[in-house]
């Protein structure tokens, strides 16, 4: 009888432990996969710059900047999406231009979960980790997009 008292508050333990590590495990594993990625961007302008980043459902607000400033913004990865994508444009003194900041593919490789960019009049160059150096890429040709 005893015995079998035993057992019973042995199996209750037990399986409180395990209620308690599971918990304790999806807890972990949602922190985990909540992966935030740094965006850092500098004027390289000789100019004030505005930017104004986006994606489908954060907005970044419209930021002016001098020459050799920084201004960054965080990109949460959603796990459940292949797709992560913000888009910017850049103003100036008689030019406005538009590049996708963050691709989750083509950014892949970015610095420690930190892309770092340096914005100048012909395009945005990222900085790659490695032998790489820097990578520049063109404004986007769609002008339209705003
Ligand atoms: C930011 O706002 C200013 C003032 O309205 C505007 O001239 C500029 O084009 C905007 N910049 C961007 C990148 O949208
Ligand atoms: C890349 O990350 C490493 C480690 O976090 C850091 O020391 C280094 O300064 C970073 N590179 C740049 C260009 O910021
Ligand atoms: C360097 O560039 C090559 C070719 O574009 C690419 O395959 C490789 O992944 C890059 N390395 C790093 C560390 O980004």
């Amino acid at each position: 009888m005893s015995a079998l008292l035993v057992h019973k508050n042995v199996l209750l333990l037990m399986s409180l432990i395990t209620y308690v590590t599971s918990l304790m495990m999806v807890g972990v594993m949602s922190w985990g996969l909540i992966v935030k990625t740094k965006v850092t961007m500098t004027n390289k302008i000789s100019e004030p710059l505005s930017i104004h980043c986006r994606d489908t459902f954060n907005d970044d607000g419209n930021y002016t900047f001098e020459e050799r400033e920084k201004h960054h913004f965080k990109v949460v990865l959603n796990p459940f999406t292949a797709k992560t994508l913000w888009y910017c444009s850049f103003g100036w003194k008689g030019a406005f231009h538009g590049f996708d900041i963050y691709d989750k593919k083509r950014d892949k490789n970015c610095n420690n979960s930190e892309c770092i960019w340096d914005i100048f009049q012909e395009g945005p160059c990222r900085f790659d980790p490695g032998d790489n150096g820097t990578t520049c890429f063109q404004w986007d040709k769609k002008k339209s997009r705003r």
